[in-house]
């Protein structure tokens, strides 16, 4: 009887240990990151990966090295390992229609993070406004050099622009071009390269020294007989960086040339400080996680109502079903958070968002 009553014990502890294991089995969370090689998809990633995991969640967390086929790769690792829900900055916005059917058969609901995968499959779209990126940068140009008032003065401008895989890259140009081309147009303003296309002024993979190469020309053919140039209109501060770089070494003149930049990296904060960068546009991702977070949150509990949702993020964020298509004739919900404008007479507002700090030698680093 004895060994019969201390058999059903165990028993019934076996069965209590499995029922808390299954009741309490985390839900896993594919994290496909683009790339290493640039800072703010490290910040990204681990960002992402902290709050999932500091909300309960099991993380899978990759970088596909800008190899496009490869993020493909690493996404099917992720529905094998029977991930719960996908989160996904893609490399390329085109390339992932297989698996991301793939994830629909699963059942697997994805999100389309930052920049947006052009397939039907994903459920919802977290990023900044991009656009306004954009026409922050123009409308900083237009400010600095005071187009509106410019009389018969004329000013040179040229651009430099993302990847043209990346989806983002057009809304970011479209945004700068939009509020200088009225500037092109009457003739305030000169492209002396006369690159003016997104296709001329792209850059493959956001790749710094394929904008500093491309600056390099630029300013040997065009700027060598000392034509003065005002700004360069660059889409990200990666190629800010390479820009910034060329601009230092090759061009002729004497005068400071406007630098726009985007994503607020450690190196382009200092050229900013340096007087070698302008202004960058500054995208905090540590709400854009957070975001993330409650919306990864509210879709396994199949809950989400955009509009309430945006409410609990404690971030401005806006919830938009009208913006962003997947294929022709489909919307993406969006939830899309607020850029701002860095200056060298504000970079204390990084330091204010707890993700900075101020060094003794006046640059800013990340916060540990
Ligand atoms: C964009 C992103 C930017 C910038 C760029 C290069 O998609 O929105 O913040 O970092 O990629 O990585």
């Amino acid at each position: 009887m004895k060994k019969f009553v201390s058999l059903l014990l165990a028993l019934a502890l076996v069965l209590s240990v499995f029922a808390v294991a299954t009741a309490e089995a985390p839900k896993k969370i594919g994290i496909s990151m683009p790339t290493q090689s640039l800072e703010r998809w490290n910040r990204d990633g681990s960002y992402l990966d902290e709050q999932f995991k500091a909300a309960g969640f099991e993380t899978i967390l990759t970088y596909s090295d800008n190899d496009a086929g490869r993020q493909v790769n690493d996404i099917q690792n992720m529905l094998a390992d029977e991930v719960d829900l996908l989160i996904i900055a893609a490399i390329d916005g085109e390339a992932l229609n297989t698996v991301m059917d793939e994830a629909a058969n699963a059942g697997i609901p994805v999100i389309s993070y930052d920049r947006l995968i052009l397939n039907d499959a994903v459920s919802y779209y977290v990023s900044f406004d991009n656009y306004t990126v954009g026409k922050l940068q123009g409308q900083y140009v237009e400010t600095a050099l005071d187009l509106a008032n410019a009389g018969d003065k004329t000013y040179v401008i040229e651009f430099t622009a993302g990847d043209p895989a990346d989806n983002n890259a057009g809304y970011f140009f479209n945004g700068a071009y939009d509020v200088l081309k009225g500037y092109i147009d009457n003739g305030t303003v000169k492209v002396t390269s006369g690159q003016t296309a997104f296709q001329e002024v792209a850059t493959a993979q956001w790749n710094t020294d394929t904008a500093l190469n491309r600056a390099a020309n630029i300013l040997a053919s065009y700027y060598a007989d000392g034509t003065v140039l005002d700004a360069w209109v660059c889409s990200n501060d990666s190629t800010a960086l390479g820009v910034a770089q060329a601009i230092e070494s090759d061009y002729a003149g004497s005068n400071t040339i406007i630098v726009t930049g985007q994503d607020g990296d450690i190196a382009n904060l200092a050229n900013i400080v340096d007087g070698k960068q302008t202004m960058t546009v500054y995208k905090n991702v540590m709400n854009e996680a957070v975001v993330t977070l409650e919306l990864a949150k509210a879709m396994l509990a199949g809950e989400v109502n955009g509009e309430e949702l945006v409410k609990t993020f404690g971030v401005d964020c806006a919830y938009d079903t009208e913006s962003y298509e997947t294929s022709e004739g489909t919307k993406c919900p969006s939830f899309l958070l607020v850029p701002s404008v860095i200056t060298k007479d504000n970079l204390n507002d990084l330091v204010a968002t707890g993700l900075y700090v101020m060094g003794d030698d006046g640059y800013l680093k990340a916060a540990e």
